[in-house]
Formats: structure tokens, C-alpha cells, sequence
């Protein structure tokens, strides 16, 4: 039976449905050694603001139960050294570059950084990460207000045909009345779910494990969270989700897509397994084989629920 494993992102068409997630894949060179990248759905760089950014002091992360703590502070070489030294290389890989970016204060940034991006024919869509708990300045995430979430979505969507994806924050009371305004502004997609606010503190020392305090928590300890929300940003609206949270193997994947999500971005078990989203290519294709489902978008939100509330 021909399987069809492609899918759409608005108007961006991936092969398959697996993504490497922002900050958790670096600028792909640094996979290169263990696996054939061109196998990816698609690549989502670690996010870039418009001057270099520094992070956190150490230490970053630590380990929790089933989980990851991080707090990076969004480190990265600023959008013009990205361009000169890192872009060559996603450039050849020949699948599409989805570029995260972040705005450290101003949706200027954000404008000004789009309007450079709309000049890269070669990145095929921009994620908008206005969900990043690691960075000081700010007391509320823009993706923890409904109206600062559509003020930014529409102010980009008016200056780029690029396709849009808005990630999301699970640190909110209703993810779903955010998705909802993300797509009203334009986005085209949404992606979900960043890190969850979490601390572990050393009693010894009474500090926390982690400089910064507060900071992100990913890996299977979030997954059920994460699954939840995309049930219910899925019923909510309509442009294609792109899940993750906790993504372990083709089963947690496979979660994510009956859930509703079109596509699924594999994070924090790149660091365990360098391997793991070519792993979960084929895991995915064998399920749909052996399951007999023509085309893997007849998953996405599949769900049999019997009793809804
Ligand atoms: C070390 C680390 C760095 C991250 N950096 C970013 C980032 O720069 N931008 C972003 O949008 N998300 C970032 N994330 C969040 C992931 O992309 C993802 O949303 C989150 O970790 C949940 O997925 P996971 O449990 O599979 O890791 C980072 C996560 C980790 C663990």
C-alpha cells in the first residue's frame, strides 16, 4: 500500500511530519556526524535575536524526575553572524529552515528581524517565539496575553508572505483562547508547547539547581500537559498544530498526531539520543503500514473519545 507521509504547514509542504525543536538541535551542523539530516521533516533553528545574546550564568540545567530544567537565557550569535556562519550549512541540507526568533523587548525587533529573514529565500518559515521563560526584562510572556499574542501575529503577518508559526507557552490558564488569537492575526501554524516554569533547589546549599531560578522544564514529565493542550488548542482552531513536549519515541509521537497535532517536534531527547527523530521517521511509517491508514494526516486528531465534558 503507497502511504502518504507529507504534510502541510499552510503552504510550506514537509516530506514528513517529524521536526527538530528549537534550542534543542542547535544549527543541525552538530547532527550532522549521527544522522542524515535530509531524513527531517523539517528543521527548526535555535532561536535568534538581532544582536548576540550572552544567556544565563551557569549552571543552565539539571536533571529532575523524567525531566530537564533548563534556562539558556537564549543564547545565540545575533541574526548577522547566524547568516555568515551558520545558514551555509542548514542552506545545503536541502529541507526546509524554519527560523525561530525572539524579540528581547520591542516588537520592533521582531519586525526589523522578519523584514531581514523576508530577504533569505532559502528559510521557508518563521516561528515566532514569543514563549521563552528564560529571559529577563519582560514580566509577562507576549503568549500569555490573548491581545499582545494577536497585536504581534498581525503586525508580522502584515510585513511577510513567509509562513508563519506562533509557538505557545503551556505557563497560561487557557491555551487555547491564545491559539485562537494567533490565528486570527494570521498565523499559520501553531507550535506547542514550550518549556513548562519549574525550580529544583539543592538543600544542602539552599539554591537553586539552577542559576537563574526559575526556569523551563521538558521531557516526559511534561508530556501528558503538552498532549492535553493540543487536544485543546485542536478543538479550538484550525491551522495545522505542531506538538511536542516530552517526545521519547514513535508511540509519545504518535500521541501528539491523535491528539491534533500535524506535526511533531522532537526536543530534549535529541541530548539522550542523537538519532531518535530518524528513529521516529520509520517508527512512524511502519505504524502506518501496519495499520493500514493511507495517509498520515488521517491521524491527526483521531481520537476516540467517548464522554467529552
Ligand atoms: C536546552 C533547551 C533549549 C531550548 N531553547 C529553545 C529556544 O531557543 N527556542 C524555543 O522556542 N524553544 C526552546 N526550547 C524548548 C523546546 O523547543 C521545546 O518546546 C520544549 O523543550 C518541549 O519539548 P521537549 O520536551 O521535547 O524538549 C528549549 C528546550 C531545551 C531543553
Amino acid at each position: 500500500m503507497q502511504t502518504k507521509f507529507s504534510v502541510e504547514i499552510g503552504k510550506l509542504k514537509l516530506n514528513n511530519p517529524v521536526l527538530a525543536a528549537s534550542g534543542t538541535f542547535g544549527y543541525a551542523e552538530e547532527f550532522k556526524d549521527f544522522m542524515d539530516l535530509r531524513k527531517l521533516g523539517a528543521i527548526v533553528t535555535k532561536t535568534l535575536t538581532l544582536k548576540p545574546r550572552q544567556g544565563n550564568p551557569a549552571p543552565r540545567t539539571c536533571e529532575t524526575p523524567a525531566g530537564l530544567l533548563n534556562s539558556i537565557g537564549l543564547e545565540n550569535p545575533g541574526l548577522e553572524i547566524f547568516i555568515r556562519d551558520k545558514l551555509p550549512f542548514l542552506k545545503k541540507i536541502g529541507i526546509p529552515i524554519i527560523m525561530s526568533i525572539a524579540s528581547e523587548e520591542e516588537s520592533s525587533e521582531f519586525l526589523e528581524l522578519v523584514s531581514r529573514i523576508n530577504m533569505i529565500k532559502e528559510v521557508a518559515a518563521v516561528e515566532l517565539n514569543i514563549s521563552c521563560p528564560n529571559v529577563r526584562g519582560r514580566s509577562n510572556l507576549i503568549s500569555q496575553d490573548a491581545e499582545a499574542t494577536y497585536k504581534i501575529v498581525q503586525e508580522v503577518r502584515k510585513i511577510t508572505g513567509k509562513v508563519l508559526i506562533t509557538k505557545l507557552s503551556p505557563n497560561v490558564t487557557s491555551i487555547g483562547v491564545i491559539a485562537e488569537a494567533a490565528e486570527k492575526a494570521g498565523s499559520d501554524a501553531v507550535a506547542l508547547i514550550n518549556t513548562l516554569g519549574g525550580m529544583s533547589i539543592d538543600v544542602e546549599q539552599r539554591k537553586p539547581k539552577v542559576a537563574a531560578g526559575i526556569a523551563g522544564l521538558s521531557g516526559p514529565a511534561i508530556r501528558p500537559v503538552a498532549i492535553r493542550m493540543v487536544w485543546e488548542v485542536f478543538n479550538r482552531v484550525k491551522i495545522p498544530i505542531i506538538g511536542m513536549g516530552g517526545i521519547m519515541d514513535v508511540s509519545s509521537a504518535l500521541e501528539f498526531i491523535i491528539a491534533g497535532a500535524t506535526a511533531v517536534s522532537i526536543g530534549t531527547a535529541n541530548f539522550i539520543n542523537p538519532k531518535i527523530s530518524a528513529e521516529i521517521v520509520s517508527g512512524l511509517k511502519e505504524y502506518l503500514t501496519r495499520n493500514k491508514i493511507a495517509d498520515i494526516q488521517d491521524l491527526t486528531g483521531s481520537l476516540k473519545i467517548c464522554s467529552q465534558r
